[in-house]
């Protein structure tokens, strides 16, 4: 089948590939001419663990072409997907205009039948928008073309994307006409062999079903960091009380691990444009606004701690926080409302320094943190360390999990821990002479620490 991609990030570019690796012919289109030439010439711009090798197979047997033409793009495909960004508004709603733009240029082009379809995360009412955009478009050309609008949400996990896409849980289909779920039927049938994993429903409840699952987990998210906060409170460990409600299986042990708040292209922004689009509808989303002032509460929580500690021995001015990990989770380089930033302007405003660290990262962190002279982004995990007075722990990458401990402690001016990813044993801290601040745990205090 041919299929063209409109915006070829995280999104688009995974689709696209996992789909040419099914045998169909796909166009990528994007606006950027850099992520175009540097696709074309074999460089995937993005990290995602499985990507590149799948693009460069793809590519070189010629079923997975990039453009920034969008009419060479559209040209053959039955199948036009806008994966474009949708990020928030300075109000928290949800910013269409790159898909207004997609949706526009789709109706100055539209020459014969094709199946548009919004894989951004949009909020309910959207494909009608697209709709009449399309629509509006054609009447200006003086066409009547047919064409379909679908909702296609994606679930996809970045630094697990391409798993993620190529075995989904579920493929939601929001349609107002059976042919269209019929061909989506068909295009998506090589990702569920294993089971029927189509679900199709109604466009607006297609759109609204993404919100309400990513909600859901950023809910998982806030409670669990909640619960963390009053455990520190009463002397109690989440981590034993996760290991104790994760085992009803009502509950699960998925999303329920506390740290330093959801960050990411896709919770923050959704949560918010949630809120946006209940107060729109005069309901009162209570429930997602706590979500949403709990996570901003906790995304400053480990710099709190820092600070605190810091402020009773010598005062914070001069002293220099190690951080590893930069990422708004492992796996990925994406820093987009990342708790890292947070953290690090919350210690920076108040005098400390600041040397950081990300497997992946670290490139795009220089960037993202340039004009914050207090900061340096550096290439070596253990360097860092050196002349710093206390390690900051704030992305859960593998290679953090275990450490060289003596290493470290003859590297840091004093033997001190602020986890927050909890990736360490409080035990085995005490065992190795840490000073050991975690989520939702008692602190640990080294021998020679007061
Ligand atoms: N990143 C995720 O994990 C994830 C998961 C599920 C859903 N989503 C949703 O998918 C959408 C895309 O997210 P992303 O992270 O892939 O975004 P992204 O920012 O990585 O990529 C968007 C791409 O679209 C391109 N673009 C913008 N306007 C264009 C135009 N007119 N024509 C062609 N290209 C254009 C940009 O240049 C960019 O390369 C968002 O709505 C997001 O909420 C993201």
């Amino acid at each position: 089948m041919n299929i063209c991609i409109v915006g070829t990030g995280y999104v688009g570019l995974v689709a696209a590939a996992c789909f040419a690796e099914m045998g169909n012919d796909v166009v990528c289109v994007d606006v950027n001419p850099h992520v175009i030439e540097q696709l074309s010439s074999g460089k995937v711009h993005i990290f995602e663990p499985g990507l590149e090798t799948l693009v460069s197979r793809n590519a070189a047997e010629g079923r997975l072409t990039f453009s920034t033409d969008l009419k060479k793009g559209m040209k053959d495909a039955l199948f036009v997907f806008s994966c474009v960004g949708t990020p928030s508004n300075s109000d928290g709603s949800c910013d269409l205009s790159y898909v207004d733009t997609v949706a526009r240029q789709i109706g100055e082009i539209l020459t014969d039948y094709k199946i548009i379809i919004n894989k951004s995360t949009v909020p309910v009412g959207t494909a009608d928008r697209v709709r009449t955009t399309i629509q509006k478009q054609l009447q200006e050309r003086g066409l009547s073309v047919e064409f379909d609008v679908v909702s296609n949400p994606e679930f996809l996990k970045e630094g697990g994307a391409v798993n993620d896409f190529l075995k989904p849980d579920r493929v939601i289909v929001g349609t107002d006409n059976v042919r269209t779920a019929k061909l989506l039927e068909t295009l998506y049938a090589p990702f569920a062999r294993s089971r029927d994993k189509m679900i199709i429903m109604g466009i607006r409840s297609a759109e609204m079903t993404k919100y309400a699952a990513n909600c859901m987990l950023a809910t998982k998210i806030s409670f669990m960091n909640e619960v963390a906060n009053i455990c520190e409170h009463v002397g109690a460990d989440v981590r034993e009380v996760r290991a104790g409600i994760g085992s009803d299986r009502r509950i699960g042990y998925h999303f329920i691990y506390p740290g330093v708040g959801y960050g990411g292209s896709c919770f923050p922004k959704d949560v918010r444009a949630l809120i946006n689009t209940a107060r729109e509808n005069n309901c009162q989303p209570s429930l997602v606004e706590a979500v949403d002032l709990v996570n901003n509460r906790q995304k400053v929580m480990l710099a709190e701690k820092i600070r605190s500690y810091f402020k009773n021995r010598g005062g914070l001015e001069g002293k220099t926080v190690a951080m590893w990990g930069l990422a708004f989770k492992a796996n990925t380089d994406d820093m987009r409302e990342s708790a890292a930033l947070d953290i690090i302007r919350s210690l920076t405003d108040s005098g400390m320094k600041v040397k950081a660290f990300d497997p992946v990262a670290g490139s795009n962190a220089k960037s993202v943190l340039k004009d914050n002279d207090m900061v340096v982004v550096e290439d070596d995990q253990y360097a860092i360390l050196e002349g710093s007075d206390a390690l900051a722990v704030v992305t859960d990458w593998n290679q953090f999990r275990n450490p060289d401990f003596n290493r470290m402690k003859k590297m840091l001016t004093g033997p001190i821990i602020f986890d927050g990813r909890n990736l360490f044993a409080r035990s085995f801290m005490k065992e190795m002479g840490f000073s050991y601040f975690s989520v939702g745990g008692q602190p640990v205090m080294a021998d020679n620490c007061s």
